[in-house]
């Protein structure tokens, strides 16, 4: 890590949201890619930003569901991306750098969670691909166009307590576990901003990831009514339990992640509630950063791995 994991006292918390932490901040000017901005936090960060004064562009797998999200929104554009598609990424990145434009803020909001096996591409576990690969070599395919004082924010998950990245079995060819997946998948996301930070901080970029909340989104629809029951997502009557966020609450630490002055010369690290979190107790609380998620020989090792996977490396 190149900055301690330490909370600096931001002065929001759990129930800031994402307007509240932009509140006196002016993004005109500014032009943010928000993947999966069309649903669940991402809809919000896109609310958010947008409002503040940014151009957004929202890369979406189902065009027609994004429109149907956004109409109305002023400042946002939206292009087509699927994540799990190599190709997809490749067409996308290079219709953007054809524009001609810069990138400020970059947040990788996009996911799935808990899904069935699921392969994509070469045979690729679907939440590993999705959820880190595709992130990678976006941010890698449209690196040329990241302004200096941009940032990058990978939307990682508490879930990263559930595992780290299996680097013996990242598809889970010895058996599927989808809980194990996720787990790999968004610590995954975490070790990417540790290293991208690294690579990049000399080009004046810095990277973030960060736990957003427990917010009841369409993230959950693969799971049942037992297992949003088990997971702690609702009661047994199906009421949302005590502890959620709402979507504007929720939205907040990655727009935090993306604008706040209070972050300004730091990077690589993880945050939770607007602030960077401490590292998780020792007694297995789900609270925290995992150390295997932020260990710097890992996120290289990763960025390797990724590199070789789908061919792509801007540095
Ligand atoms: N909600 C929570 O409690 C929670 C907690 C911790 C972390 N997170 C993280 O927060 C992020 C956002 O979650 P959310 O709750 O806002 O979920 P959501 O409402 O389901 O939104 C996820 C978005 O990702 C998009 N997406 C999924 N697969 C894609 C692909 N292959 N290519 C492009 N876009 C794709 C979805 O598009 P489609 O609808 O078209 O599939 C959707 O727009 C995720 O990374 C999640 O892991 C959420």
């Amino acid at each position: 890590m190149t900055t301690a994991q330490h909370k600096i006292g931001s002065g929001f918390g759990a129930t800031t949201t994402a307007a509240e932490v932009l509140g006196g901040i002016d993004l005109t000017g500014k032009l943010a890619i928000v993947t999966g901005g069309y649903s669940g936090i991402g809809l919000e960060t896109t609310r958010a930003l947008a409002d503040a004064g940014a151009h957004v562009v929202v890369p979406a797998r189902r065009r027609a569901t994004a429109e149907e999200a956004l109409r109305g929104f002023e400042n946002v554009e939206i292009d087509e991306l699927d994540l799990g598609d190599l190709e997809s990424v490749r067409a996308f990145a290079e219709r953007f750098l054809a524009s001609g434009r810069g990138i400020d803020l970059f947040i990788g909001s996009a996911g799935i969670m808990a899904s069935p096996e699921t392969r994509v591409g070469p045979g690729w576990e679907a939440q590993f691909a999705t959820n880190h690969l595709g992130h990678y070599a976006l941010v890698n395919r449209l690196w040329p166009a990241f302004r200096t004082g941009a940032r990058v924010v990978s939307v990682s998950s508490r879930g990263h307590h559930y595992g780290p990245v299996r680097f013996d079995d990242l598809n889970f060819e010895r058996g599927y576990d989808k809980w194990l997946a996720y787990g790999q998948a968004k610590t995954a996301n975490v070790l990417f901003a540790v290293h991208l930070d690294k690579l990049a901080r000399d080009h004046g970029i810095r990277a973030f990831a960060l736990h957003p909340g427990r917010i009841l989104t369409d993230l959950v629809r693969h799971l049942d009514r037992q297992e949003l029951v088990d997971a702690g997502m609702v009661d047994e009557s199906g009421r949302v339990t005590g502890g959620a966020k709402t979507p504007e609450e929720g939205a907040a630490t990655q727009v935090w992640a993306a604008t706040s002055p209070q972050l300004d010369g730091l990077g690589g690290v993880y945050l939770e509630d607007c602030d960077i979190a401490e590292p998780a107790p020792v007694d297995g609380t789900r609270t925290g950063v995992k150390d295997y998620a932020i260990d710097p020989v890992l996120a290289e090792r990763l960025w390797t791995v990724s590199a070789e996977l789908t061919g792509v490396n801007a540095f």
